[in-house]
């Protein structure tokens, strides 16, 4: 048994993170009787100087409503390069941070974050270091886990965005662009849009034509609906183009709600705005749900170690949490199934996702 673990979070924050390290930390001291150490703001903290806190039982009192991460993060840090678009993983921070975690008395680690984070964490089962890894991500785009904490709460906030909208919305007879996060997934719009009504939902898995929108709006205009609602995933492209970015060196989306209201307008002549929802979505208090799956996780984590599994992730499968190789876990994209179920109830109920054929689906 570990006499001593250390925690850390990775990667974009997302609502839930502070109930893992709770549920992290009261497993590990009262169920195992481990120490824990929380190293501060990602891998980064155990290079050079290490920055750590002790964690204790007080000191995880009272997080489990708070938003972000009481250990701090960071999106990329030294572990990871993006060379071409693609993560590459320079070997020496590896070396450094594993003289610190031994100089530390650091057993075993365990890494809450997305892709990149978990990344790096099989990077550290690949030095024989033992590691458990918890998936987080708003996007909710792992592919071996049904769901990540975070997500739901953030449907939660862009639906109550989209029903703010709607009202404003019919009010003035406008089109309102609700532009929400999902780089390469449209997971959460898909979910808001059904939630709140949207008339348009427009993700990365289905490239739109600009021409069925104006087709969705002037229909709707014909039957009397002289207002409409379009959500659209930042990393939503039109056939044929490219995504929209910000910053295309440091690849940040964003634009593209902007970029079709412009054209909206102009085409329509009606009147149109667009909300960045943005980081709305990812601070904040969790929601019921993912405090309870962010509390299940980070017992499951400790009780994983605990029972001397490493190089795995902890995920959500029929309701139960399992463990699956870090490898695995960061394969593969979990993609909204263009065929799939939530997507025909959404045509069926008439909101449109703005594919060239959309008519015909
Ligand atoms: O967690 C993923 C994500 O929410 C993406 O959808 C979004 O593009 C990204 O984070 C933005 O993160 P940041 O502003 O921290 O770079």
């Amino acid at each position: 048994m570990y006499k001593q673990i250390g925690i850390l979070t990775g990667g974009g924050d997302a609502p839930g993170l502070n109930a893992v390290i709770r549920a992290v930390v009261r497993t590990a001291v009262g169920e195992f009787g481990m120490k824990c150490i929380g190293i501060e703001d990602s891998f980064d903290g155990i290079l050079g100087e290490p920055k750590y806190t002790k964690l204790t039982l007080k000191s995880v009192s009272g997080i489990l409503p708070r938003g972000g991460t009481i250990l701090g993060t960071r999106n990329r840090g030294s572990f990871v390069k993006i060379i071409d678009g693609k993560p590459f993983f320079p070997e020496m921070p590896v070396e450094e941070a594993l003289k610190n975690l031994e100089a530390l008395e650091i057993e075993a680690l365990i890494a809450l974050g997305g892709e990149g984070t978990l990344g790096i964490a099989d990077q550290f089962r690949k030095h024989g270091y033992p590691i458990i890894g918890v998936p987080k991500t708003i996007d909710n785009d792992l592919a071996a886990t049904e769901l990540t904490f975070g997500f739901m709460t953030a449907i939660d906030i862009a639906t109550e965005a989209l029903d703010r909208l709607h009202t404003t919305a019919a009010s003035h007879d406008r089109v309102m662009i609700l532009e929400v996060m999902g780089r390469h997934t449209g997971w959460i719009a898909l979910h808001a849009g059904l939630a709140g009504s949207a008339d348009v939902i427009l993700i990365p898995e289905v490239p739109f034509s600009f021409k069925s929108i104006m087709d969705k709006i002037r229909q709707r205009e014909k039957n009397g609906s002289r207002f409409t609602n379009i959500v659209v995933a930042e990393g939503a492209v039109e056939v044929g183009t490219q995504p929209i970015y910000t910053d295309k060196e440091a690849l940040r989306l964003g634009g593209v709600g902007s970029h079709l209201r412009r054209r909206i307008e102009a085409e329509t002549g009606k009147e149109s705005r667009c909300v960045v929802l943005g980081h709305l979505q990812r601070g904040g208090s969790p929601n019921a749900f993912d405090r309870m799956l962010g509390t299940n996780f980070g017992a499951c984590a400790v009780r994983a170690l605990a029972n001397g599994q490493t190089g795995k992730m902890v995920a959500l499968r029929a309701n139960e949490v399992v463990t699956v190789p870090l490898s695995d876990a960061i394969a593969n994209l979990k993609t909204v199934p263009v065929e799939g179920q939530l997507v025909r109830t959404a045509r069926d109920i008439g909101i449109s996702f703005a594919a060239p054929n959309e008519s015909k689906l």
